[in-house]
């Protein structure tokens, strides 16, 4: 081979290095071939050397991304239920070849039970595909959609804790997964599983300097990153470089997202969201949580990445260990005199009167407590009072059935 200009020659070598498991087309290898097999591949599976598409009788299109589609399919010869992650060649550039490159090698190496497997990996003339662990369950976001909302206490032992096992496992092996959501969380036999591996990147083998991810979940020092146009630049860049921390933070957008419904810093336009993440603010302010729930995410979301605490740490939080303690909501309320709690209510905004009048109304007590409990009744007072009075200055009605039956309470007096 010859080379017109040591530039050439430079292209070159970064070029072999790069991708030389992927021959480009017209190279010698010869197609389908193995791009690797996982260390749990099933026996029916991992007895066949070579695999190829024809094998894989693909019964359900069950998700797909930005390059990739996924389908629920049928390994005939063994008659295995798997999952194919089929990523289309035509539409992919060396740097996207580079990072699935990067997911094959990353995710066939891990083994645990809240990580999707990878069973292996192989490429013919048009696809590369992966062939995974099949989760019949599909993603959290479609299950919370399914059948709504979930209680804390749900949400701590069939999410959270899950979710922390599996980062404790890469975080310790230098891995950071940098795409946390509830996209990527897939439940199999109700078991939830990390999947998606397509930008994490071992900090043992190489540095993170790039902004890689979903904005809504992005860490603030992710967002200040430059974007990745090419995997090579900026790897010199020690000032950049992050670490397992940005899925801490990820963690803890993820914990408002199930608490709440929304994303803490999702704003109607990118670069306000951006903004919104750079400063660290969170939009909305959870009230109706437990105290246990408001720490574990202000510790998660602290904008310095050191000062967010470990995973290690986290499994070892109150919440996580589950002491819930009771929601702020109904801590205010205990603590407050109905004459305090209106000055309070006069101190408030419309829009968090609201928010502390849907907690009230939403608060697990109120549904615990019996109906004759001096609880309850506060609570529903105390809702009632602060609903009539968000509906005097907003022509607005907040719609409760509890409501509908009690007697208008008494304004209370001003201490
Ligand atoms: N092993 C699996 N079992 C069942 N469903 C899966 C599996 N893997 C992925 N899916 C479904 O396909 C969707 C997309 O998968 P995945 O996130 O791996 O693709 P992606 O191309 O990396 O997506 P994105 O670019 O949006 O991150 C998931 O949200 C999930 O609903
Ligand atoms: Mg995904």
């Amino acid at each position: 081979m010859t080379f017109s200009s040591l530039d050439d020659l430079k292209k070159h070598l970064v070029a072999a290095r790069q991708w030389s498991a992927f021959p480009r087309q017209g190279n010698q290898a010869r197609l389908p071939r193995m791009l690797g097999k996982g260390d749990c591949c099933p026996v029916g599976l991992a007895r066949i050397p070579l695999w190829s598409l024809s094998d894989f009788r693909l019964m359900k299109k069950v998700g797909e991304g930005a390059l990739s589609e996924v389908f629920q399919a049928m390994h005939i010869p063994s008659r295995t239920t798997v999952a194919v992650k089929l990523y289309t060649k035509a539409s992919l550039t060396h740097f996207t070849r580079r990072q699935i490159e990067r997911e094959i090698e990353l995710q066939s190496r891990l083994r645990h039970p809240h990580i999707v497997q990878l069973y292996g990996a192989f490429e013919d003339h048009n696809s590369i595909v992966l062939v995974e662990e099949y989760a019949s369950m599909g993603n959290l976001l479609r299950h919370i959609s399914r059948i709504g909302s979930l209680s804390e206490a749900h949400i701590v032992q069939n999410v959270m804790q899950p979710v922390l096992q599996a980062l404790l496992y890469l975080h310790e092996q230098g891995i950071i997964h940098r795409d946390l959501k509830p996209e990527n969380l897939l439940l199999a036999g109700g078991i939830l599983k990390l999947a998606d591996f397509g930008t994490a990147i071992n900090t043992r083998q190489e540095r993170a300097v790039s902004r890689v991810g979903t904005l809504d979940q992005m860490a603030p020092e992710v967002l200040e990153c430059p974007d990745r146009s090419d995997p090579q630049l900026h790897k010199g860049r020690i000032d950049l470089a992050y670490n397992t921390s940005a899925d801490v933070w990820a963690l803890g957008v993820l914990t408002h997202e199930l608490l709440t419904g929304k994303a803490p810093f999702a704003q109607l336009t990118q670069q306000q969201t951006i903004e919104a993440i750079l400063s660290g603010v969170i939009a909305t302010v959870p009230l109706g949580i437990s105290e246990a729930a408001q720490d574990f995410l202000s510790a998660c979301l602290q904008r310095n990445p050191s000062t967010r605490p470990s995973v290690t740490h986290l499994l070892d939080h109150s919440w996580i260990q589950g002491q819930h303690g009771e929601s702020r909501a109904l801590l205010l309320l205990k603590s407050l005199s109905q004459a305090s709690l209106a000055s309070s209510v006069e101190r408030h905004s419309s829009e968090e009167s609201e928010t502390i009048v849907c907690s009230l109304l939403a608060s697990p007590e109120r549904e615990e407590a019996s109906s004759a409990s001096p609880v309850k009744s506060k609570i529903v007072r105390a809702g009632k009072y602060m609903h009539d009075r968000l509906c005097s200055h907003e022509s607005r009605t907040l719609s409760d059935p509890l409501l509908r039956d009690q007697q208008p309470c008494d304004a209370p007096k001003h201490s």
